[in-house]
C-alpha cells in the first residue's frame, strides 16, 4: 500500500456539506481541518496537505484542555457523560469555498471527538 492510500485511511475524507451549501466558485483543492493535541494528527494533516496541495485549517477549543493526561481523561469522561460538546474557536477557512473536506481527529475515550 502506497503512502498515499495509507493517509487516506488515516484521515477519513468526506465530501463537503451538502452540495447547496458548496459555493458555486468551490475549488478543486480540498481543504484539511484536523484537531491535534500531541500533534500526531497534525503531522499526519500536513502529509495530505503536502500529497494533495490543499489547504490546512486546525480545529481548537476555545477552552484548552488540561495538559496532564489524566485529568483529561477524566473532564472528557464526564463531558461525554452528560452530552457536552466544547465551543470551537472560528475557523480560519470557509468550508463553503471547498467540494472536498479531510477531517483528522485523535482517537479519544474510545472514539473520534464528535466536535
Ligand atoms: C484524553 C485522551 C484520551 C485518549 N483515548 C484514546 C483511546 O480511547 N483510544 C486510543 O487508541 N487512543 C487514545 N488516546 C491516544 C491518542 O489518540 C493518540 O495519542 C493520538 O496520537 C493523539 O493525537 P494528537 O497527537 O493529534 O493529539 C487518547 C489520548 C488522550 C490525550
Amino acid at each position: 500500500m502506497n503512502m498515499k492510500a495509507l493517509l487516506m485511511i488515516a484521515l477519513a475524507a468526506v465530501g463537503a456539506a451538502a452540495p447547496a451549501a458548496v459555493a458555486a466558485e468551490a475549488t478543486e483543492k480540498p481543504l484539511i481541518v484536523y484537531l491535534s493535541r500531541t500533534q500526531n494528527t497534525a503531522a499526519v494533516a500536513r502529509m495530505i496537505q503536502q500529497q494533495t496541495g490543499g489547504d490546512l485549517a486546525e480545529l481548537d477549543t476555545q477552552t484548552p484542555y488540561p495538559q496532564n493526561y489524566r485529568a483529561t481523561v477524566e473532564q472528557v469522561r464526564r463531558e461525554n457523560e452528560r452530552g457536552y460538546l466544547p465551543p470551537l474557536k472560528p475557523l480560519a477557512r470557509d468550508v463553503r469555498a471547498y467540494r472536498t473536506i479531510y477531517l483528522g481527529f485523535p482517537t479519544g475515550a474510545c472514539s473520534c471527538r464528535r466536535r
